[in-house]
């Protein structure tokens, strides 16, 4: 197959394409990437130079570009993780989100059904449980849950995955959608909470929790949600969503101490002294309180389930975060510490 996997240099993209283009030579992976203030094509370089890989700047927003990518590349396949997905910058600035993931998706769909027709093809669409909203203190998203989107990127993800579905029922596009929780990992731009209470624990500085920091996330290790996909490509019903999650609901307070304490330990300090750096800051607007995900269908029909657990996983992202001085410092260019400072400033 010729896969174009939009968005290959973000957090998701990147640990998808370093796991499948060195297992699937018989594969050819085109990434086709904006190269927004997300990407970093460093965190691609042990396959750079592969055979069956190839770089393809690409912004989805762009119509004609679009068209133009599909004759060159030819694929015959498209895994699709192009998005803004930031929900603070969803509420900073909307504009962006419509654009990449509500255009950009129609626009991928317009030619993959002029290039592939009917019943040609396949088009895996990467989504979120977020278009679900949020969960009360009970019940998880099951697959044909409501749609009730909270934020302006979750509302751009809902309308893309209607999109995806329309094109399907409508024009026989063959596509599968899936709804994965909360990723967690190597490689994420240091702006989601995970990468940004490692550092700045282990920088010394505050731990920025919003509200009460009782809200909770069902936390899945990346490479579990890659193998998820990769699954539901090879082996999922054309039409068909899959719900993909961890079982592993944290509150975010408890997220952040279990961060000072792996920091405290690689550094060998004493945990208490990093959770002191713990500030109550000003809530997001339209935070949902709770996610859950029922992977039960996925479970049963194609024997997926996660490799880590919630304690291995964090171990090894500390780790990576903890190691890893030069992709950080390459990540934190001025842009990023733009986007900080407009965040945390007069949150508190
Ligand atoms: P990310 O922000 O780390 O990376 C997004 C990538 O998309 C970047 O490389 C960026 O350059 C690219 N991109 C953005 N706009 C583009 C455009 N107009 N044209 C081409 N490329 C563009 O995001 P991520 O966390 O890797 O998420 C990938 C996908 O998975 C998204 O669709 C997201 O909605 C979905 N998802 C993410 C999570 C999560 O926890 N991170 C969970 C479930 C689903
Ligand atoms: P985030 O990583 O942005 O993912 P999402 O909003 O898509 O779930 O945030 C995860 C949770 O952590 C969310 O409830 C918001 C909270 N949060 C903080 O408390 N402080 C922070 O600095 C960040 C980035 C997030």
């Amino acid at each position: 197959m010729r896969i174009m996997v939009t968005g290959g240099a973000g957090f998701i993209g990147a640990n998808f394409l370093n796991l499948l283009v060195p297992r699937h030579e018989e594969h050819h992976f085109i990434n086709a990437d904006k190269l927004t203030y997300a990407a970093n094509l460093s965190s691609l370089a042990g396959i750079a130079d592969a055979p069956n890989y190839t770089f393809a700047q690409l912004d989805i927003a762009d119509a004609s570009a679009v068209e133009e990518a599909f004759e060159e590349h030819a694929p015959d396949c498209v895994v699709h993780f192009a998005a803004e997905s930031h929900v603070d910058r969803s509420i900073e600035g909307p504009r962006a989100f419509i654009e990449s993931n509500i255009i950009g998706t129609f626009n991928l769909l317009e030619s993959a059904r002029k290039r592939w027709g009917k019943d040609n093809g396949l088009f895996h669409h990467v989504s979120t449980d977020e278009v679900y909203g949020s969960l009360g203190d009970t019940g998880m998203f099951v697959e044909d849950t409501r749609y009730d989107p909270s934020s302006p990127y979750s509302a751009s993800k809902a309308a893309s995955d209607h999109l995806v579905r329309a094109h399907h029922r409508t024009f026989g596009l063959p596509v599968k959608i899936t709804n994965c929780s909360n990723n967690y990992g190597p490689l994420q731009f240091p702006e989601k909470l995970i990468p940004v209470m490692t550092l700045n624990a282990a920088e010394g500085k505050p731990l920025p929790v919003y509200g009460e920091g009782l809200n909770v996330r069902d936390w899945l290790y990346v490479t579990d949600h890659c193998e998820a996909i990769w699954k539901v490509v090879t082996e999922g019903k054309v039409g068909e969503t899959y719900n993909i999650g961890g079982n592993n609901e944290v509150r975010n307070i408890d997220v952040v101490k279990i961060i000072c304490k792996l920091v405290a330990e690689y550094q060998g300090k004493d945990a208490s002294e990093l959770e002191s750096l713990i500030t109550y800051v000003k809530d997001r607007p339209g935070h949902d309180m709770r996610y859950a995900i029922d992977a039960s269908k996925i479970e049963r029909d194609l024997g997926w389930s996660p490799a880590e657990t919630f304690e291995t996983g964090f171990r090894k992202t500390v780790h990576w975060y903890l190691d890893n001085t030069e992709w950080i410092d390459q990540v934190r260019s001025g842009e990023y510490r733009n986007w900080i400072e407009k965040n945390y400033t007069n949150r508190g």
